[in-house]
Parts: C-alpha cells; sequence; structure tokens
C-alpha cells in the first residue's frame, strides 16, 4: 500500500513539475525587492506572489537537473539534493489553494518558507561533493565537463535567486528590521555602505590569513563617490552578496602575496578602490601578488579548480584560506545575478586585478535568472562537434617547405 502511494505521489509530482517547468521564471528588479520590504508592502502580496514563482523557479531547475548524466544522478550527493528539491516543491504547492487573506495561512506559509531556506542551506558543498565522486569514480571527459559547468552556473545562480526570495520573504515578514536606505530614502535591508562591508570582509579575511600564515598584508583603501563627492558610497545592494564577494578577492590576494614573498618581513600591501558612477559601481581589488598568465585566466573559473591544497576534514572545523576552488565562480555568479560581473585582469610576474562590476541604479538590477527551454535542453543533448578556428599544433616536424615562401 505504502509503496503504491509513494509510486502514485512520485507521479503526481512529476506532472506538477512538468507543468511549472513551461512557466519562465519572473525576473524581478532591485526596485521591486525594495517594494516588497517597503512599509506598504503586505504579507498577502508577498505569499501570492511567492506561491507561484517558488514552484516556477524549483521546477525550471529541476528539470535541467534531469539532463544530467546518469551516472552523475545516481551520486548518493545528487540523490540528495535532488530529494531536497522535492520535499520544498511538495511543501510550496501545499499553498496553492488556500486562501490569502486567512493569517493562519500567510503566517504557516512563512514557516514552511524558513524551513525550506534551512533544508537547503548545504546545497553548494552536497552539490560539489557529487560532482568529485563522480569524477573520482568515472574520470573527466572534456564533454561532461563542459555540461557540468554549464549546469552547475545555472544550477547555482538559480538557488541563489530561490535564496533571495526566500530571505526576502522571511526577513521581511519576521525581522522589522528595517536600515535607511540613502539612494532612494526608503527603509530597506538592502542598502550597502560599501566602506564598512569591505573593512568588515577584509578583517575575516586576515583573520585567516593570520592563522595560516602568521602574517598578512596590509589594506588600503580609497573611495570614489562621482555623483556626490566627498561622500560615503552607499547603495541599494544586497550586503551578503557584496560581502561575499569582496571576502573571497581578499582572500585570494592575500594567498597569493603571501605565497609570493614568503619569509619577508612586508608584504605589498592590497590595494582596493571603490567607484560610484552614473551608471556603475566598481569595486577593484588588486594585489601584487605575480599574477597569473592569461592562458590560465578562464580555468580559475572552473568549479573545483584550486592550486592550494584540498583542506581535510578535520581542518574544515577551521574555515581554510582556500582550497574549494569555489571562491571565484560563485562570486562572478553573485556580481551576474543583478546584471553585474567579476573580471580578472592579471600581469604575470606582478599581480592581478580583480573587479566586480554592480549596477548603480537600483530599476537596472534586475535578476538574471535560467530558464529551462529548448536552447538549455540542447546544451546538454548536443554532440560537440569540431572547434570553428584552428587549434594550434606543435610545428611541422619539416618545416623547409614553408621557409621557402
Ligand atoms: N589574486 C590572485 N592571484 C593569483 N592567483 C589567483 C588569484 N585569485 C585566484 N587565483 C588562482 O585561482 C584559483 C581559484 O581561485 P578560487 O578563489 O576560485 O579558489 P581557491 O581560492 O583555490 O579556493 P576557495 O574556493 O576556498 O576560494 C586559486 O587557487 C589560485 O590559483
Ligand atoms: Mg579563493
Amino acid at each position: 500500500m505504502r509503496i503504491l502511494r509513494f509510486l502514485r505521489s512520485s507521479v503526481s509530482i512529476g506532472k506538477d513539475v512538468d507543468y511549472y517547468s513551461k512557466f519562465s521564471p519572473s525576473p524581478l528588479s532591485m526596485k521591486q525587492f525594495l517594494d516588497f520590504g517597503s512599509e506598504n508592502a503586505c504579507e498577502r502580496t508577498s505569499f501570492s506572489f511567492l506561491r507561484q514563482e517558488l514552484p516556477v523557479r524549483l521546477a525550471n531547475i529541476m528539470k535541467e537537473i534531469n539532463l544530467l548524466p546518469d551516472n552523475l544522478l545516481k551520486t548518493p550527493s545528487v540523490r540528495l539534493v535532488q530529494s531536497w528539491y522535492v520535499q520544498s516543491f511538495e511543501e510550496i504547492l501545499e499553498f496553492k489553494d488556500k486562501n490569502a487573506d486567512d493569517e493562519k495561512v500567510t503566517y504557516d506559509f512563512t514557516d514552511a518558507v524558513i524551513n525550506i531556506r534551512n533544508r537547503h542551506n548545504d546545497v553548494i558543498p552536497t552539490m560539489a561533493q557529487g560532482v568529485v565522486e563522480y569524477k573520482e569514480a568515472y574520470g573527466t571527459d572534456p564533454v561532461v565537463s563542459q555540461n557540468v559547468q554549464y549546469f552547475l552556473d545555472r544550477f547555482y545562480m538559480s538557488r541563489i535567486s530561490i535564496r533571495m526570495l526566500l530571505n526576502q520573504h522571511s526577513d521581511n515578514m519576521l525581522l522589522h528590521i528595517k536600515i535607511y536606505c540613502h539612494s532612494c530614502g526608503c527603509l530597506s535591508l538592502l542598502s550597502v555602505n560599501t566602506y564598512l562591508c569591505l573593512v568588515d570582509a577584509y578583517e575575516n579575511a586576515r583573520t585567516l590569513c593570520d592563522r595560516y600564515y602568521m602574517n598578512s598584508p596590509d589594506l588600503v583603501l580609497e573611495e570614489f563617490n562621482v555623483a556626490e563627492q566627498g561622500n560615503p558610497i552607499t547603495v541599494v545592494y544586497v550586503p551578503s552578496h557584496l560581502y561575499h564577494m569582496v571576502f573571497e578577492l581578499f582572500k585570494n590576494a592575500m594567498r597569493a602575496t603571501m605565497e609570493l614573498y614568503g619569509d619577508a618581513i612586508e608584504y605589498p600591501a592590497i590595494h582596493a578602490q571603490v567607484a560610484l558612477g552614473t551608471e556603475d559601481l566598481t569595486v577593484r581589488v588588486s594585489d601584487r601578488g605575480g599574477g597569473v598568465p592569461l592562458r590560465k585566466i578562464d580555468r580559475l573559473f572552473t568549479y573545483t579548480y584550486s592550486t592550494a591544497p584540498r583542506p581535510s576534514m578535520e581542518a574544515s572545523r577551521a574555515a581554510p584560506l582556500a582550497g574549494y576552488g569555489y571562491g571565484l565562480p560563485i562570486s562572478r555568479l553573485y556580481a551576474r545575478y543583478f546584471q553585474g560581473d567579476l573580471k580578472l585582469y592579471s600581469l604575470e610576474g606582478y599581480g592581478t586585478d580583480a573587479v566586480i562590476y554592480i549596477r548603480a541604479l537600483s530599476t537596472e538590477s534586475i535578476e538574471r535568472l535560467p530558464v529551462y527551454n529548448k536552447s538549455a535542453w540542447k546544451h546538454y543533448k548536443t554532440i560537440h562537434e569540431a572547434d570553428d578556428w584552428c587549434v594550434p599544433s606543435k610545428e611541422p616536424k619539416d618545416m623547409t617547405t614553408f621557409r621557402s615562401f
């Protein structure tokens, strides 16, 4: 009886996933997130939007998970992640026909949102573990690696977006902590003082660096507020996202500096510059840690690529300075999520500039969301054909014929 019920429920879940995956996710602008958090917005509006939008975002990415190679889907870690998605999807659907005017319903919904958020806390390391298990068992093949990179970028981006919705709903409904936002004058949780954020991230990265190397480079921080010269820079943005990005960049800059300067008594400082223009807020973190050759720059954004030793299980209790190979790719997703970007420019032999671009206007910061459609499907199914540019090969053994030209 129990098995039959399970089979029936998994069939109907499959149908629901199919149904919701046919809708495209609706990207929100930072301005809309602000309005959700403003005093006029109510729990009912947020509830009505989320009970439709969350199943759509979940279903879109659940369909894409199914396109992964079978052997990757069979790893215990990926199965676990899938089970979390199915459970959360089911829990949200329970609110499909409930009365939005009933306070008990919206209260229970907020509870469900918090449970889902907690359930999905470990999605990133668990999915990463699945990829490691798969690579260990089946080795790496370039087509699969390319597909996995494509998938992880979209999967983690989807997760960032779902978490943003869950966090905004629960924070707005429960905490009622409102911060004055200088850029638009409203009350909001989405306001960042860049100076304070960078100093905080630097201090925390420095603690890790000191623990590992017994020393750390200093920070020289400058701000250029073009619009309001001399004033501190405040931007409408998600504080935890900016913090995450600069923390990762500081850790990388510190490690490169310390590795290059070894036992020196003094190290070249890390320079950080923040500029607020009319379109962009740009943050540059520059180090003199020896840089990276151009040939390798793209590789640094590959998940699990790291030149640091993999942190051991015992050491994992104390956060490591580097080693997972997730710092750059995930930070770039955060930057791209609201239409920004993260780029590395390196002078090999000297140092690296890492630059974060963020949209200065809250109306321009619009979510960038993956959608499950035929183009996405083709990415996984198309057999990758030969490159349409010549691949440089070794010099032909006998060059005499060419030289005579
Ligand atoms: N500023 C830099 N200078 C030189 N090399 C860098 C710099 N930033 C990143 N790298 C190289 O890029 C690799 C990947 O960086 P990434 O931050 O993604 O992972 P990681 O630092 O190794 O581990 P973690 O996920 O813990 O951050 C690093 O291992 C390092 O080799
Ligand atoms: Mg790193």
